[in-house]
């Protein structure tokens, strides 16, 4: 029987998760597969997840690359504005969500927009709205780094004022900016990671720099890092746990010309866990893991169960040459069992 030291979840999902592609896909997929039900899967491949003959071809790599393992992929198209109603109505069974990237401001995001000029916008994403497909949004300016997000917050509130009926997912929010906003419209959304809940910019470039925490959007400042944390601690109805654990090979991080991304899919759950626990929230953590998602997406993950104990566990140096958060390091919760059904 679970001692008192123990926390049960059921059917977290990651609702953003990078699993790439090729020999990287097949390292790094099982360890979100393992411990998760389902991930919403971002699209930024080369070249970017754009025609319903990739989005069916990438989801059948992920199922072979995490073999056996209960997880659905949520698959998501890359967002063109040139999609119309017939095309999109034509793979609607095949996505759970579209994904927009301003044009080059993260990984492998150069095919994205430019410009957010609603008349343009508003052929694709009336068709999204009429077909009940979510919008998800990497909401960052070009401006001046540490502002990018808080910039973009008014062309979120632009957007969901134009589109009443689309659900609109700000993705990774690091500012407080963002989680005001919240408020302010019925159909925006917001996803967390688990990094922007620990980490400000001090962590990544306040002392001597740590590539491996380096990520887009960058970590912000402790008072954004506190509104993210009351969001997620208090289980906020519109705010769900997306990881955004993002690989990169060594070489890439540890580089002159560091990649952006943060790998966490092997220590989420148990950092949550700690996390929750720690600050007395831990009845919130289904709701943030699981229940919000499943609302806000209208999806049924499989039945999966984890069992999380309070027992150290020291998180290996690299996963496949990807080297995770924590790398090293010991973390306070294990995956104990893991039970389909
Ligand atoms: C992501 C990646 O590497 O694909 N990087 C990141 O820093 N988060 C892309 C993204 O979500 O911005
Ligand atoms: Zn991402």
């Amino acid at each position: 029987m679970p001692s008192a030291s123990t926390i049960t979840l059921n059917s977290p999902l990651d609702m953003h998760l990078h699993l790439r592609d090729g020999d990287m896909l097949q390292n790094i997929a099982k360890e979100s597969a393992k411990t998760f039900s389902g991930g919403i899967i971002m699209p930024n491949l080369v070249p970017p997840v754009c025609t319903k003959e990739e989005v069916v071809a990438y989801r059948a790599r992920i199922r072979d690359a995490i073999g056996d393992e209960t997880f659905i992929p949520y698959m998501t198209l890359f967002f063109k504005p040139e999609y119309d109603h017939a095309f999109l109505e034509s793979l609607r069974e095949e996505i759970t969500a579209i994904k927009l990237y301003p044009a080059g401001i993260t990984t492998n995001s150069e095919g994205g927009v430019s410009g957010f000029d609603i008349e343009t916008l508003r052929p694709a994403l009336e068709a999204m709205s009429d077909l009940a497909i979510p919008l998800c949004i990497h909401g960052e300016t070009n401006g001046f780094v540490m502002d990018r997000e808080a910039e973009f917050v008014p062309i979120y509130e632009k957007l969901a004022q134009a589109f009443p009926k689309l659900k609109i997912i700000m993705e990774h929010i690091t500012t407080k900016a963002s989680v005001d906003a919240l408020e302010r419209f019925e159909n925006l959304y917001a996803t967390i990671t688990l990094h922007h809940l620990l980490i400000t910019l001090d962590d990544v470039a306040g002392g001597m720099l740590q590539p491996h925490l380096f990520c887009k959007p960058i970590a912000k400042r402790p008072e954004d890092r506190e509104a993210l944390l009351q969001a997620a601690l208090s289980a906020h109805p519109k705010v769900m746990f997306g990881s955004d654990s993002a690989p990169h090979p060594r070489e890439a991080k540890e580089a002159c010309g560091c990649a952006a991304g943060v790998f966490t899919a092997p220590i989420a759950l148990q950092v949550l866990a700690e996390l929750f626990a720690k600050h007395g929230a831990i009845e919130n953590l289904p709701d943030f893991i699981s229940n919000n998602a499943q609302r806000i997406y209208g999806i049924t993950p499989p039945a999966k169960k984890i069992i999380l104990e309070e027992k150290p566990f020291t998180v290996p140096t690299s996963y496949g040459g990807v080297v995770p958060m924590y790398a090293g390091e010991t973390i306070d919760y294990s995956i104990r069992e893991v039970m389909d059904g």
